[in-house]
C-alpha cells in the first residue's frame, strides 16, 4: 500500500480522501488531534518532520496569515508557510499537494480550485490545490444557484457556504445564500454538507476539506506513483527477448504408432498432440 504523509492535519479532512483514494495515511499535526481518522497520527512541528519513507505528501499550512494579508491586516503573528513547505518537498522527488484558502492562491503555483459543488455536495467551498506534478483536470465547473433540497434535516436552502468559501475569480458573491455556518447549526448537517462520516468538532469542521477533494487529486497521485515505479525493460533483457523471439519453434513429437490412440484420452495430452491425431489420415 503507497504511504502518504498528510502534514498538519487537524482531524483529517484531507486525509480521509487520500485513504478512500487507496492511501495509508499518515498524519502531522502541532496540535492533539484525538479524533484524527487516518492510519497513524504523530504530534510534531510540519516543518521539521522527517520525510522519508514516503510516496507522496500533503499539506495544508495555516491560512490565517494569507487572510490577514489580503485583508491589509496586521500578520498578527500568523506565519505564512506555504513557500517553505514547497522547499521542503521538493526535496523528496515524490508527487506532493499544498493546499489552501482563496486569499493565498496567489502563493500556490498553478493551483487547481475545487468546491463541493463541483462533487454534488451541497456545500460551497473553495480550496487551491497546488500539485506536483501539475493536474490538467476536467471539472465540473461550480454550481452556486440558489435552491432548496431534501436533506435527512429536511429541506434546506443551498447552498451551504463555509468560512471562507466564496472567491471573486469564479463568480460574483450572490446577494443572498442558502445557510451560512452559524453557531445554532447542528454539527451533523455540517458534516453531512461537507461529506464527512466520522467524529468531528465544530471548530475540526471549520478547518477540514471535504474528502472529496483529496479523494480526487489522490487518485491522480496514485496514477503518478505507479507509472514511475514500472520499470523499463533494460537493453540486455530486450536483445535477450529477440534472441528467443528468432530461435525455431520445437517440432511436436508423432506419437510412438503403438501407442496411438490405446491409452490416452483425447483430452488428457496437450494442444499440438490432439492436433496431430486428427489432422493426420490415420487418425480419421
Ligand atoms: C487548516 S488546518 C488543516 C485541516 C486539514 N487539512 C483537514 O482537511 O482537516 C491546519 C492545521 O495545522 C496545524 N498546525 C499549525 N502549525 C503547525 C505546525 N508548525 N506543524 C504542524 N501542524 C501545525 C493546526 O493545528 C491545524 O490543525
Amino acid at each position: 500500500m503507497y504511504k502518504m504523509l498528510d502534514l498538519f492535519c487537524c482531524a483529517g479532512g484531507a486525509t480521509k480522501g487520500y485513504q478512500k483514494a487507496g492511501f495509508y495515511v499518515v498524519g502531522v499535526d502541532i496540535n492533539p488531534q484525538p479524533h484524527y481518522c487516518g492510519d497513524e497520527f504523530y504530534q510534531a512541528d510540519a516543518l521539521a518532520y522527517p520525510l522519508e519513507g514516503f510516496d507522496a505528501y500533503h499539506a495544508s499550512p495555516p491560512c490565517q496569515g494569507y487572510i490577514h494579508l489580503k485583508n491589509g491586516e496586521d500578520l498578527n503573528g500568523y506565519p505564512l508557510l506555504i513557500d517553505d513547505c514547497r522547499d521542503r518537498l521538493l526535496t523528496t522527488g515524490k508527487p506532493f499537494v499544498i493546499e489552501n484558502v482563496p486569499s493565498a492562491k496567489e502563493y500556490l503555483r498553478n493551483p487547481i480550485m475545487l468546491c463541493g459543488t463541483m462533487f454534488g455536495l451541497p456545500i460551497w467551498k473553495h480550496r487551491y490545490f497546488e500539485t506536483n506534478p501539475e493536474i490538467y483536470a476536467l471539472l465540473n465547473t461550480c454550481n452556486h444557484k440558489l435552491g432548496n433540497i431534501d436533506s435527512p434535516f429536511g429541506k434546506i436552502a443551498i447552498p451551504v457556504q463555509t468560512a471562507h468559501g466564496g472567491d471573486s475569480q469564479y463568480h460574483e458573491r450572490p446577494s443572498r445564500i442558502g445557510i451560512r455556518w452559524r453557531p445554532a447549526q447542528p454539527i451533523t448537517l455540517r458534516r453531512w454538507a461537507m461529506g464527512i462520516d466520522y467524529e468531528m468538532s465544530k471548530k475540526e469542521i471549520a478547518q477540514a476539506i471535504p474528502p472529496a477533494y483529496t479523494e480526487y487529486i489522490g487518485k491522480y497521485l496514485m496514477e503518478e506513483i505507479m507509472r514511475k515505479k514500472e520499470k523499463p525493460i533494460t537493453e540486455a533483457e530486450f536483445e535477450s527477448l529477440l534472441d528467443k523471439a528468432s530461435q525455431p519453434l520445437e517440432q511436436p513429437q508423432k506419437p510412438d504408432s503403438k501407442e496411438a490412440g490405446t491409452s490416452e484420452s483425447p483430452t488428457s495430452g496437450d494442444c499440438s498432440e490432439n492436433h496431430t491425431h486428427s489432422d493426420s489420415p490415420e487418425g480419421i
